[in-house]
């Protein structure tokens, strides 16, 4: 029951960045963000966005602060539209002062949509009265960025990819605890990206390999979840690898074409394909930008940094293990 405090309509939700193993690119349906295939990710511990949501009578607009910046424009609409949805559900009537602060440096290879969705989904259906179940959460956080739905759940996450808003949503396939792997972010770039995943995902039907990739999908989709179910790296290395470049030739293909690789994403490329061949377990995966992705077993990551640190495009390195599901904190 609520009192009348005006804490009451406030609460704080912090949720993990998470990366893909088997990509989605592309939407069947883009208002409600259907995509054309499934996914599944590894949640990224400690690469988080922490959101507090409070609804207020008093506001005379939603407002939006991004890591301590009052924030305006497109994120600002993004964010208010989003919230217009939660307030449609609860019947909540009022706007809301929204703070988000992410925990990992802005352009820094990691999509802050995916931790700033899902935990804007729970702290905001929780300051506005709701208490969704996981599913419900996951479907909410699929409306603000797609990936953001796989945010919700802990560990390894697959997204179902449905065919409507009821039965698109993601759920854990194993915890965090299941299998200890780390990702190895190698930053060649900090430059803000020119074209953005919402607009990149609108043109993947124009790619004549789009097709192609999606026949496969479900395919590659059972052997990533036996392959995690199994710790099989070998075979995961393998999939994410052949995924990710199906993602990509897909993306160069596009009309007009998104070449996110730069010079030095090539150089991490060929190097951990090398590293793989001389025994090191580990494997690339590249989302919309030039940085890479590299995963590997957690007690290979000092190796795979150090490694890494070597390549002279690169910048930095960040490294994360498993992480857990979103949660709400006080
Ligand atoms: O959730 P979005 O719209 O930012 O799309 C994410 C797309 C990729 O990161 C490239 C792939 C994925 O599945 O995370």
């Amino acid at each position: 029951m609520r009192g009348n405090l005006l804490s009451d309509y406030s609460a704080t939700g912090v949720a993990c960045a998470n990366i893909a193993f088997i990509k989605y690119w592309g939407n069947r349906d883009p208002l409600l963000r259907i995509p054309s295939n499934g996914s599944i990710s590894m949640n990224l511990q400690g690469l988080t966005t922490q959101t507090q949501v409070s609804f207020s009578p008093e506001l005379p607009a939603d407002q939006l602060s991004l890591n301590g910046k009052s924030a305006a424009g497109a994120a600002l609409q993004r964010v208010s539209k989003f919230l217009e949805h939660v307030r449609q559900l609860s019947g909540m009537q009022w706007v809301a002062q929204v703070e988000s602060e992410n925990n990992f440096p802005t352009g820094a290879g990691i999509a802050s949509s995916a931790s700033a969705f899902a935990a804007l989904s729970l702290a905001a259906s929780r300051a506005a009265g709701l208490d969704l179940s996981e599913a419900q959460l996951s479907r909410l956080a699929r409306r603000g960025s797609g990936s953001a739905c796989r945010s919700v759940p802990g560990g390894f996450v697959e997204w179902q990819a449905g065919e409507s808003d009821q039965d698109s949503y993601a759920y854990s396939i194993a915890p965090a605890s299941h299998w200890n792997l780390a990702d190895c972010v190698a930053i060649v770039s900090q430059e803000h990206k020119e074209t953005g995943s919402f607009h990149g995902h609108a043109l993947a039907d124009t790619s004549p390999l789009q097709p192609a990739r999606l026949a496969d999908a479900e395919q590659r989709l059972a052997q990533c979840r036996q392959a995690i179910l199994q710790r099989d790296f070998g075979s995961l290395a393998q999939l994410i690898e052949l995924d990710s470049n199906l993602m990509h030739a897909v993306m160069i293909t596009q009309t007009p074409p998104l070449l996110y690789w730069q010079p030095a994403t090539v150089e991490v490329m060929h190097a951990v394909q090398s590293w793989r061949k001389q025994g090191l377990a580990a494997a690339y995966t590249i989302d919309a930008g030039p940085n890479v992705h590299i995963i590997c077993p957690a007690e290979e990551s000092a190796k795979v940094k150090q490694n890494l640190l070597q390549i002279p495009g690169v910048q930095k390195v960040l490294r994360a293990e498993v992480g857990g599901p979103a949660y709400l904190i006080r």
